[in-house]
């Protein structure tokens, strides 16, 4: 058995609090907003702290939608809407409005009722609450999620009982109520640039058509790292809202990591990359003007509460502490790249400070400066017995499916003749054991060579094992390796 170096662990998290996020996000030029519920915002001072820290606004994730105030037929339950409303207020935030007219949001002692009395208890439920809080919510979503995965007006009890001519009379209604508001229409997969997105363009064109009162749409942004978007949708979509003259909110942004593969740090990585990609398509596109996070940390999100741990779709994790999502929204508001597409995640990959984490399956290896390629030290291995022996470099805790990754190793061997070096990755994860082939280079004897690549992983799973390796050499040539890299390469950061 080769010899056995000790893993490196990764520094512990600095102790200093970030930057609040809003004071970035006013030097972008866009507001920040976060969802919230009552009362667990009540119970988390920590939280509530945070939340007042780095964001101009919150929307109440559920308390302003008409079933949960509703619930019970002629009783009106807003003690949660007021609570935050009134907190809110309190520590100088501003308040979203969401949502007035939801079809999943109806009360349920209302559905199969005639039409006459869904309307007047529409018409009841928009007045009273526009009543309540028309003086302190000054922008709302006044219709949510209308449109089908095909861009087509979803079959609701709505559109059942009125015809597709609520949206326009909700809209109306509202601006009848508070002519000063900021009234949106809200609804999710619009940034994926398919046939949702056309429908749309065209819903909001007939709205403007028929001078209806729409100021904006909000585009929810619910990502999923195992499935992403196109990048240019979201910029094409910020475009054409512009042409419209409506303004534009990222309204409800998550990314979940949870059906992708691989390492949680690879796979937050990829989150990372898509907040700051839809941060700066919002900084950088003149309709939007606002972005809320819906939820702040990952044990609160609507997916933990439904039992989806592997999520961890928000800006903080379960401790309160900020991820790499987090960072990656503040260096979006600075203007910087996301800080996970050019970190070089081997410790010790250029030997320079010690060989920890470095493994073999045989032979011996040894960190001298006669094996250095650049700096003072690198690795011999010698006594190989097999080809496939090489130096090994454990990449388990990174690597992560939703992003390209970059790996690459400087080479060179002892043999008497031009010898195959090869760079190798052994995983395993649920989809078995697999040894992928990275790079190869056959290599003179004593000529350091470059092995590198670009690789998308295909993961299942949580990985077993992630080795990266140089194999090659036939058994008893004796190699040296120095300056192994491996990182996320994020498509144009
Ligand atoms: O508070 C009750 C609790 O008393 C009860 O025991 C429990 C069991 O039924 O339900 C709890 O209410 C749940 C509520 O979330 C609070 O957790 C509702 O059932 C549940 O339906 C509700 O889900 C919300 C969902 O919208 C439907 O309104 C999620 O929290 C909320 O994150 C989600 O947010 C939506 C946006 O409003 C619109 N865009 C999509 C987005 C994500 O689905």
């Amino acid at each position: 058995m080769g010899t056995l170096l000790v893993l490196g662990t990764r520094p512990a998290a600095a102790a200093t609090e970030p930057p609040p996020l809003r004071e970035l996000a006013d030097g972008a030029g866009i507001r920040l907003g976060v969802a919230v519920a009552w009362p667990e915002l009540g119970r988390r001072p920590e939280v509530a702290r945070l939340v007042a820290r780095h964001f101009h606004s919150i929307t109440p994730e559920n308390a302003l939608k008409w079933a949960p105030i509703e619930h019970q037929q002629g009783r009106r339950d807003l003690a949660a809407a007021d609570a935050l409303v009134g907190w809110a207020l309190e520590h100088g935030l501003t308040v979203k409005g969401h949502a007035l007219v939801w079809d999943q949001e109806i009360p349920a002692w209302l559905l199969g009722r005639e039409s006459a009395e869904l309307q007047s208890a529409l018409d009841a439920h928009l007045s009273a609450t526009l009543d309540e809080f028309g003086t302190g919510v000054h922008q709302w979503d006044v219709v949510n999620e209308a449109l089908d995965p095909q861009g087509q007006l979803a079959p609701s009890p709505f559109i059942t009982a009125f015809g597709p001519g609520h949206i326009d009379a909700a809209f109306r209604a509202v601006r009848r109520r508070l002519p000063d508001a900021l009234l949106l229409y809200n609804d999710y997969d619009l940034s994926a640039g398919g046939p949702k997105t056309t429908g749309l363009l065209r819903l909001v064109d007939g709205m403007q058509a028929r001078g209806v009162p729409l100021d904006g749409v909000g585009i929810q942004s619910h990502l999923d790292i195992a499935r992403p978007p196109p990048p240019e949708a979201l910029p094409a979509l910020l475009a054409a809202l512009h042409e419209r003259g409506l303004v534009a909110h990222i309204s409800e942004l998550d990314v979940r990591i949870g059906r992708a593969g691989g390492a949680r740090w690879g796979r937050e990585a990829a989150q990372a990359w898509h907040v700051h990609r839809v941060a700066r398509a919002c900084i950088e596109a003149p309709a939007c003007t606002a972005l809320t996070v819906w939820g702040l940390y990952d044990g609160d999100h609507w997916t933990a509460r439904e039992g989806l741990q592997r999520e961890g779709p928000v800006l903080l994790d379960r401790a309160l502490q900020p991820k790499s999502a987090f960072h990656a929204l503040a260096a979006a508001l600075r203007g910087e790249a996301p800080p996970v597409c050019t970190e070089n995640i081997i410790e010790h990959g250029d030997l320079e400070d010690g060989a920890r984490g470095w493994t073999t399956g045989g032979g011996v290896l040894r960190r001298t400066q006669a094996a250095a390629h650049s700096g003072d030290f690198g690795l011999h291995h010698d006594q190989r017995t097999a080809e496939w022996q090489g130096p090994v470099r454990d990449l388990s805790a990174h690597l992560g499916a939703g992003l390209d990754w970059r790996v690459a190793l400087q080479a060179r061997h002892d043999g008497p003749s031009d010898q195959p070096l090869r760079l190798t990755l052994r995983l395993e994860d649920d989809g078995g054991e697999r040894f992928v082939p990275l790079a190869k280079v056959v290599a003179p004897p004593g000529e350091w060579v470059t092995l590198a690549t670009e690789w998308t992983p295909k993961l299942e799973g949580p990985l077993r094992r992630a080795d990266l390796y140089l194999e090659g050499p036939a058994a008893g040539v004796a190699v040296d390796v120095d300056d192994m890299q491996a990182g996320v390469v994020c498509p144009d950061s």
